[in-house]
């Protein structure tokens, strides 16, 4: 693997930071898994003697159950190892980027404070509620100000649809995209068999029929916020607010499974993916893609009948006190984030990481 500062170079490079830019940044390798870090004797005194502020955005993002004892690992001993590290420097502010999903399997309307949660859709949520009561407990014994940002589903740069990564909003579209290409290629390529075997068709305008049901309602939604909004708003909140708290940074409308879906049919030129309410199943068993797409999305599909709405008038007053709002999700930002998404190949010819 390249080193950090080789993949930090590459990162910079992306985001189009000049030489001297980067001028004053000092890049130290280290892993969270490793006690002390992992950092080299003379790394680690830098530490302990210029780490005045931290902010603390690295972890483990995996849902899968069977990757549990990784995602612990890295999302709770590894904030354990930064803390003892940060025990010994003149640290006195502590930013932990969280997630608003911390909230677990609650119903209705989620504090935006530390409160006791006992269920969680995965160990990703799990986890990163166990490191903010653990980061609290911490910074509370060593009066160090601590400050929980909790951003609900990240997107792409609403402008420029630029990010270097396509998970969450862009999983299960990707999926439909990779179908797509799949039941083309068998059609023009192979006589289409397999495409005829899925109740796949492609019509003369080239428009493909893609029989996919996917299981919501309009009383659920996503809650998407883009990282340009997410990073305007970490900065105001460091600034606004110097005696810390929890922040909801999050999108006051969600936006529902069915309007995602009229968006990814008109723009990846789709008919057949349709959202229809949990008893269309009963009545209607899966067919072979459904299963197929189901099995691809299992990881996100609490999340298409997501209920939750997260508590934000404290933020929201503070973000909008200094003309910091979230741009709505319309169809131009989706155009602009799946341009970038198809350019790049999700992601695979950008080579940044
Ligand atoms: N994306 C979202 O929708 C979303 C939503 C809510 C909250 N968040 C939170 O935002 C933060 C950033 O997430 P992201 O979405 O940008 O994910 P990401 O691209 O996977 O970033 C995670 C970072 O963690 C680092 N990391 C992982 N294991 C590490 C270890 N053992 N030691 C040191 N560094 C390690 C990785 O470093 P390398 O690059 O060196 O591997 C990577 O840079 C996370 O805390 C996440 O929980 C994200």
């Amino acid at each position: 693997q390249t080193s950090a500062a080789g993949r930090m170079d590459r990162l910079l490079n992306w985001f189009g930071l000049s030489r001297e830019q980067r001028r004053d940044m000092k890049i130290l390798q280290g892993d969270l898994n490793l006690p002390g870090l992992g950092l080299k004797a003379r790394d680690a005194e830098t530490m302990a003697e210029e780490a005045q502020e931290i902010i603390h955005c690295a972890s483990d993002t995996s849902f899968s159950a069977r990757r549990r004892e990784q995602v612990e690992k890295t999302n709770v001993l590894g904030l354990e190892n930064l803390l003892h590290m940060v025990r010994k420097s003149p640290c006195r502010a502590f930013h932990l980027v969280s997630t608003a999903y911390v909230a677990g399997r609650q119903r209705g309307l989620c504090a935006e404070g530390i409160r006791e949660v006992r269920e969680f859709h995965n160990v990703y949520e799990e986890t990163k509620f166990r490191a903010e009561k653990m980061a609290a407990r911490h910074c509370a014994d060593n009066g160090i100000t601590l400050y929980v940002y909790r951003p609900s589903i990240v997107y792409g740069d609403s402008n420029t649809g630029r990010t270097t990564l396509f998970n969450a909003l862009y999983y299960p579209i990707r999926t439909l995209h990779f179908f797509q290409k799949l039941y083309t290629r068998d059609i023009l390529e192979n006589q289409g068999k397999k495409a005829r075997e899925m109740g796949v068709r492609l019509e003369k305008d080239g428009i493909m029929h893609l029989p996919v049901r996917i299981k919501s309602s309009d009383e659920c939604g996503l809650n998407l916020i883009p990282v340009n909004y997410f990073v305007e708003a970490f900065m105001t909140l460091r600034r606004e607010c110097p005696e810390g708290g929890v922040f909801h940074v999050v999108n006051p409308r969600s936006t529902t499974i069915s309007l995602l879906a009229d968006y990814t049919r008109r723009f990846f030129r789709l008919e057949g993916v349709r959202v229809v309410a949990p008893e269309e199943f009963i009545k209607q068993p899966r067919n072979g893609l459904e299963i197929l797409f189901d099995n691809h999305i299992r990881y996100y599909s609490p999340y298409m009948q997501d209920k939750r709405i997260f508590e934000h008038s404290r933020t929201g007053a503070i973000l909008s006190g200094q003309n910091v709002t979230c741009p709505e999700f319309s169809y131009k930002v989706f155009d602009a984030c799946m341009h970038y998404a198809v350019q790049t190949d999700w992601g695979r010819l950008l080579l940044v990481k």
